[in-house]
C-alpha cells in the first residue's frame, strides 16, 4: 500500500468518538488523557465558501505534536475579526476553513516539550503567541512574537506544515484549514502552546472566553496604547464589544469624557450601560463628525480610539484629535489595500497616530493581569454578552453581528 494512503487508514482507524463534556473522564490520575496520542472525532463548524453559512461537520482532530496543545473548546464568541475572514474580502480565499479565535477550554492532551500546560487545566488560546525568546518577546515595546505573531494567511500548524484537521467528503479526507493558529469553531483544536494561556479553574469559562480577544484587545488599546492622561476626553469610534472595553478602559484610566460614535442608533442604549458620557450618531449631524467633536470638547479630542476598521473614519479621527497632544490608536481592521491619508501638518502640529494587535498585551505574561481583574470582580463581562446559542446555531451569531443586534454572542460548543 502506498504510504501516504497507509498513513491515511491509520489515522481513521484511530479515530475515536469522544463527544463527552466532562474533562474529568479523559483525565487519568497521572494526568494523561485516555485520548492522548489518539485521533479524535468531534463536531466543528466548517466555512465551505466565502459569505456562505458554516456547516456542522464531522471532523478528525489529530494529536498534538511537539510544542503543542489539544483544547476541548467548551465555548467560542464571535468576533468581527472571524466575520472579515468568512467574508474574504481581502485574502485569497482559503477554504474550507475553520474559524474562530475567541474562545476557552480544557487541555485535553500535550505534545513533547509542553512543560507549562498539563491535561485539565482550563485555558484561553490566542490568535498571537509568545515564545518568550525573540526580539520582540524580549523588548517591553512589542507583543508582535517573531514566531508566534498573528498570521491569517497560514492555514497549517507551523512545527511541520501540516493540518491537524480533516473531513471525510464522499469517499476522500479532506484536509481543513486553520485559522489564526486557534480555530475555535471546532469542539477540540490543536494550537501552540506558546499561543495558550493557563486561567484559574473557578472562572466561568462561558464569559473568560471574552477575554481571549475583544475585550482585552478594547482595554489594552486605551490603557497600554493611548495611555490618557487623568481626566483626558477620548472618542471611540465603534460601539461594538471592542470599542465598549475601549471605553471600560477608558473609565479605568480615568477619563473625563467619554464620547462613543456610532452609525447604528441601537448602540445609544449601550452607551448609556457603559457609562459613556456623550453618543454621536455621525447620520444626525449635517456636519463631518469631527467638527462635532472638536466643538464638544473645546478644539478636539484628547484620544481617538478606532474600532470600526472604516478607513473613511480613521482619517475622520486624526482631524477629530486635539493639537499638541492628540493620538489615534487604530483597533479595527481596515481592507487589506485601504490608504491612510492625512495632511502632513497634522504631524507638525503634534498629533500621533498609532495601532495595536491585541491591545499589546504579552499573552502569557501580560494578559493574566486582565484576568486578575476579572476575578477580583474589578472587570464585568456579563454586560458584554447579549445572546448565547449552542453550536449548532452558529450561523445565528453571524447573522446578529450583520445586523448590528447585539454585542457578543456566546457559542457553547457542547452540542
Ligand atoms: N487590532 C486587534 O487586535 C483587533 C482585535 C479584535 C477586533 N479587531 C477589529 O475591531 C473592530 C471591531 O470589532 P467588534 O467585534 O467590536 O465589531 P462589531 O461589528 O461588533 O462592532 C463594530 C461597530 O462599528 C460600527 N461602525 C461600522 N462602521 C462605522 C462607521 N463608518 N462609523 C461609525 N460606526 C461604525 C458598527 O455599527 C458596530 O457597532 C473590527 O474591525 C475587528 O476586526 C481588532
Ligand atoms: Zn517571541
Ligand atoms: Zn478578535
Amino acid at each position: 500500500m502506498h504510504s501516504l494512503q497507509k498513513q491515511r487508514r491509520n489515522f481513521f482507524h484511530n479515530a475515536i468518538k469522544i463527544i463527552t463534556s466532562s474533562p474529568s473522564s479523559l483525565l487519568a490520575s497521572n494526568n494523561i488523557s485516555s485520548t492522548a496520542g489518539k485521533v479524535i472525532s468531534c463536531k466543528a463548524a466548517v466555512a465551505w465558501e466565502a459569505g456562505k453559512p458554516l456547516v456542522i461537520e464531522d471532523v478528525e482532530v489529530a494529536p498534538p505534536q511537539a510544542k503543542e496543545v489539544r483544547i476541548n473548546i467548551k465555548y467560542s464568541s464571535l468576533c468581527h475579526t472571524d466575520l472579515y475572514f468568512w467574508e474574504s474580502k481581502c485574502l485569497p480565499p482559503s477554504f474550507p476553513r475553520i474559524l474562530g479565535h475567541e474562545a476557552s477550554g480544557v487541555v485535553e492532551s500535550v505534545g513533547d516539550g509542553v512543560s507549562d500546560l498539563k491535561p485539565g487545566d482550563h485555558v484561553l488560546p490566542l490568535f498571537t503567541g509568545e515564545c518568550g525568546e525573540c526580539r520582540h518577546c524580549k523588548s517591553e515595546e512589542s507583543n508582535m512574537c517573531e514566531v508566534l505573531r498573528i498570521n491569517p494567511s497560514s492555514e497549517v500548524m507551523i512545527s511541520d506544515g501540516k493540518s491537524r484537521f480533516s473531513t471525510m467528503k464522499g469517499k476522500n479526507p479532506r484536509n481543513i484549514s486553520h485559522f489564526l493558529g486557534t480555530s475555535t469553531f471546532s469542539q477540540y483544536t490543536v494550537v501552540h502552546s506558546g499561543s495558550v494561556v493557563k486561567i484559574n479553574p473557578t472562572l466561568p469559562l462561558d464569559k473568560a472566553c471574552l477575554l481571549s480577544c475583544g475585550i482585552s484587545t478594547g482595554i489594552g488599546s486605551v490603557l497600554n496604547v493611548a495611555k490618557p492622561k487623568k481626566g483626558a476626553s477620548i472618542a471611540i469610534f465603534g460601539l461594538g464589544a471592542v470599542g465598549l472595553a475601549a471605553a471600560e478602559g477608558a473609565r479605568i484610566g480615568g477619563a473625563s469624557r467619554i464620547i462613543g460614535i456610532d452609525m447604528n442608533p441601537n448602540k445609544i442604549k449601550y452607551a448609556k450601560n457603559f457609562g459613556l458620557t456623550d453618543f454621536i450618531n455621525p447620520e444626525e449631524h449635517e456636519k463631518p463628525v469631527h467638527e462635532v467633536l472638536k466643538e464638544m470638547t473645546n478644539g478636539g479630542v484628547d484620544r481617538c480610539i478606532e474600532c470600526t476598521g472604516n478607513i473613511n473614519v480613521l482619517m475622520s479621527a486624526m482631524e477629530a484629535l486635539h493639537d499638541g497632544w492628540g493620538v489615534v490608536v487604530l483597533v479595527g481592521v481596515p481592507s487589506s489595500d485601504a490608504v491612510f491619508k492625512t495632511n502632513p501638518f497634522n504631524f507638525l502640529n503634534g498629533k500621533t497616530i498609532t495601532g495595536t494587535s491585541f491591545g499589546n498585551y504579552k499573552p502569557k505574561t501580560g494578559l493574566p493581569t486582565l484576568v486578575d481583574m476579572f476575578m477580583n470582580n474589578k472587570l464585568e463581562l456579563d454586560k458584554f454578552i447579549t445572546h448565547r446559542v449552542p453550536l449548532s446555531e452558529i450561523n445565528k451569531a453571524f447573522d446578529y453581528m450583520i445586523k448590528g443586534e447585539g454585542l457578543r454572542t456566546i457559542i457553547d460548543m457542547k452540542n
